[in-house]
């Protein structure tokens, strides 16, 4: 047992949801063409994961988004620190996120994309904590819903950045419980 924190989701679990949901995307999307954009930083591991679950033509964009500054609660202001590289028009957008929390940073982001005039625009999201959610956000699916506690591993960090590389999906005890991050 780590006495730093407890397991959430494992990474068999996590593979298994992802293998699902990679399977229907595969259905929903079949005969088309998909651009794949996870958001930055911590979309990058589950990202890695669904697409090679993805049996489509894929291209891979990325978008980084920054929502919490040094404060642990949001300020509601989103910043973009990297956009797509090509037109999105007429596109099939995937936007890839790690967690929705107040859904501020998502809500943000699409209402972005939607600008571009995409063919559609769907989210797909590794972890929801909906008990924080302050702005309604459309999402198309979810493969975790967690109680309201900070997490960290397989690609979300925690403080100092750390903790990314770990294969599960674990909440930090109190005492190495800080703050939020992009
Ligand atoms: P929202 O805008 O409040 O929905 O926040 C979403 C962003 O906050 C995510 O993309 C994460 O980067 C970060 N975040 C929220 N909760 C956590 C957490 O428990 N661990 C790590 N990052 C988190």
């Amino acid at each position: 047992m780590n006495a730093e924190y407890d397991v959430l989701v494992s990474a068999p679990e996590i593979s298994e949801k992802i293998r699902k949901l990679g399977e229907e995307l595969t259905e929903l999307y079949a005969g088309e063409e998909v651009v794949v954009i996870p958001l930055l930083r911590g979309a990058f591991m589950f990202a890695a994961d669904l697409i090679r679950a993805m049996n489509l033509p894929v291209r891979v964009e990325f978008l980084g988004a920054a929502s919490y500054g040094e404060e642990t609660v949001s300020s509601g202001e989103v910043r973009l620190t990297l956009d797509t590289s090509f037109p999105l028009h007429d596109k099939n957008v995937l936007i890839v996120e790690d967690i929705v929390d107040t859904g501020l940073t998502l809500a943000y982001i699409q209402k972005l994309l939607q600008s571009r005039n995409p063919r559609s625009i769907r989210s797909v999201v590794l972890l929801d904590k909906p008990s924080r959610r302050t702005v309604e956000v459309d999402l198309h699916r979810t493969l975790f819903t967690i109680p309201d506690k900070f997490v960290v591993g397989y690609g979300l960090d925690g403080p100092g950045g750390f903790w990314r590389n770990l294969p599960d999906i674990v909440a930090l005890r109190e005492e190495t419980e800080n703050t939020h991050s992009e």
